[in-house]
């Protein structure tokens, strides 16, 4: 790993990371690709490290929250796990020592680790809550490879994971998942589990990954009777220790583990992971924007601790840059947005609302004004046939009555229509034929055409958007809610509504891009099954979803 901060001598972990590897194994590995990896995933520049933890200080099994890996490139992907051998507990009960400690990695061609083709060894630091953040590179693109850690004598479950394509390679198709919202205390993440059974490239998580709430003793909905949670989980999460504890619970979860084991996922934040319905500095209260942005910074910094996400991620106090571009060569380009963290303050504390002028004042923004150029010119630079925007809030207009003067909300793209309109004339603008949008935050499945007018229905269709329901937030849900006639007589562009927990795969191919809607009926109870709700396709350079 090239290491922009890298400090520090590497020669003690090159002789440790050799003698824990049999000479055997060492040896198989050849050519160019026999260089040992190495980083000190150490990215406080002139901080005090921390003593080396000695060899047998970790007793129990560190590896109960599993492995994931993220953000791949045509070259490289960035591998994940933390050291919990008592993720519930807090330090210095965790049964961690307060030291650095020794991990080492392997990447192979096979699941059985026998053709590796990279090893190496990392620090996991006290200071970052004992994560591992390794940036593989020199792996070839498009292939799939088999990743894992060690640390003693303990050996961490095996994932999988998936390089993108060439950046000017025209792949036959792209499989991805599109997921939101998973709230534990509201149900189990059985859809996840069945999503590790699909067969996708990459998994895109749209925000809301945990929330902020009180987690009760029994698990909220999922009604524990065969285990008590600790107390701490009983309070709102405003601590940088709260924060690291919620995401323990969270990956101590099975169903959540195997999706991150079976997939690279790339990760965008919305507001549940700081703060319900925060904009900017603002928080939903409308409190001193110091004490929020100290909640904020230990937000971010947990996020990035427990994600697999690379150095240029890293926060820097309360501010962390997330919005980030990907290519799966000619085929797609995805550029990942955060409407969070720069937006301006919602109009009407960002309640539904009939829209005035004030969502028209020039210095109400989304994105801010560095992201939204950065997204211009992405397109403008786009040679992909698709052009995929992940991002969390719901950008088509949403009336909730039929009338002119619909309310409509106001946390929403619809409560920052100038900012909309721009992105959607850049994109116009820039030759952007097939404008996919993928979207959460508001735990139903809808998709919707993307109209250049949306009071003219039969006025051109700019794109897609498909908006996946939430894993469980919301606890059961139904396919058809109270306002579900509502929504679909007032808008002519929503092709499709259903209220049941679920996620959204998506096959991208040179001709077409196939979404399908799954559903789980039920959350709150372990084990229910997959369906399919609806099937739709939109054609390349004729965008509109066509029911399949
Ligand atoms: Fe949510």
């Amino acid at each position: 790993m090239t290491h922009p901060r890298a400090h520090g001598r590497h020669d003690r972990a090159l002789r440790t990371a050799a003698a824990h590897f049999d000479r055997r194994r060492f040896l198989t590995l050849t050519g160019a690709a026999a260089a040992l990896a190495f980083s000190t995933n150490m990215p406080v520049a002139g901080a005090a490290q921390k003593p080396e933890a000695l060899p047998g200080m970790i007793a129990e099994y560190p590896f109960t929250l599993g492995v994931a890996s993220g953000d791949p490139t045509p070259s490289g992907v960035v591998l994940w796990t933390r050291l919990a051998p008592r993720p519930y507990e807090p330090a210095p009960g965790n049964g961690l020592p307060d030291a650095r400690v020794l991990v080492l990695w392997e990447i192979a061609r096979d699941e059985r680790f026998l053709q590796l083709v990279r090893i190496g060894a990392t620090w996991a630091h006290p200071e970052f809550n004992h994560t591992v953040h390794v940036d593989a590179q020199g792996l070839e693109p498009d292939r799939v490879y088999y990743y894992r850690f060690r640390t003693g004598p303990w050996i961490s479950p095996p994932g999988r994971t998936r390089t993108a394509p060439e950046q000017g390679a025209l792949p036959n198709e792209m499989r991805l998942a599109a997921v939101s919202c998973q709230a534990y205390h509201d149900g189990y993440f059985t859809a996840l589990g069945h999503l590790a059974h699909e067969d996708v490239d990459a998994v895109f998580h749209l925000g809301d990954y945990l929330y902020e709430y009180a987690v009760s003793p029994t698990g909220g909905a999922r009604a524990y009777t065969d285990r008590t949670l600790p107390s701490w989980f009983n309070k709102e999460t405003v601590t940088l220790e709260d924060y690291r504890l919620r995401y323990a619970l969270y990956r101590s979860d099975p169903d959540l583990q195997a999706a991150h084991a079976a997939f690279p996922w790339f990760v965008t934040w919305d507001d549940h992971e700081t703060e319900n319905n925060y904009a900017g500095a603002s928080d939903e209260n409308g409190s001193p924007a110091d004490g929020f942005l100290l909640r904020r910074a230990a937000a971010y910094r947990a996020y990035w601790e427990n994600q697999p996400l690379r150095l240029p991620q890293l926060p820097q106090g309360p501010d962390m840059t997330l919005y980030r571009r990907f290519h799966y060569g000619r085929l797609a380009q995805f550029d990942i947005l955060d409407t969070r963290q720069y937006r301006t303050d919602q109009a009407h504390r960002g309640r539904w609302h009939v829209p005035g002028p004030e969502v028209r004042d020039p210095a109400h923004t989304m994105l801010g004004a560095t992201q939204e150029r950065w997204l211009l010119d992405g397109f403008r630079g786009s040679r992909a046939t698709w052009n995929v925007v992940p991002q969390q809030v719901v950008l088509s207009r949403r009336r909730n009555t039929a009338t002119a003067a619909s309310p409509l909300s106001m946390d929403a793209w619809d409560g920052y229509p100038d900012c909309r309109e721009r992105v959607l004339a850049g994109a116009s603008a820039a030759g952007v034929r097939n404008l996919m949008v993928l979207t959460g935050d508001v735990h139903v499945h809808n998709a919707m055409d993307i109209k250049a007018d949306w009071d003219e229905p039969t006025s051109r269709t700019i794109g897609t958007e498909l908006v996946t329901s939430s894993l469980t937030s919301g606890r059961n849900g139904s396919p058809r809610p109270r306002n579900w006639q509502a929504l679909m007589d007032a808008n002519p562009h929503l092709r499709f509504y259903d209220g049941r927990r679920g996620y959204v795969t998506v096959r991208l191919d040179s001709e077409e891009a196939r979404a399908d809607f799954k559903t789980v009926d039920s959350v709150t109870a372990p084990g229910a099954a997959l369906a399919t709700a609806a099937s739709f396709v939109t054609v390349a350079g004729d965008p509109g979803l066509r029911a399949v």
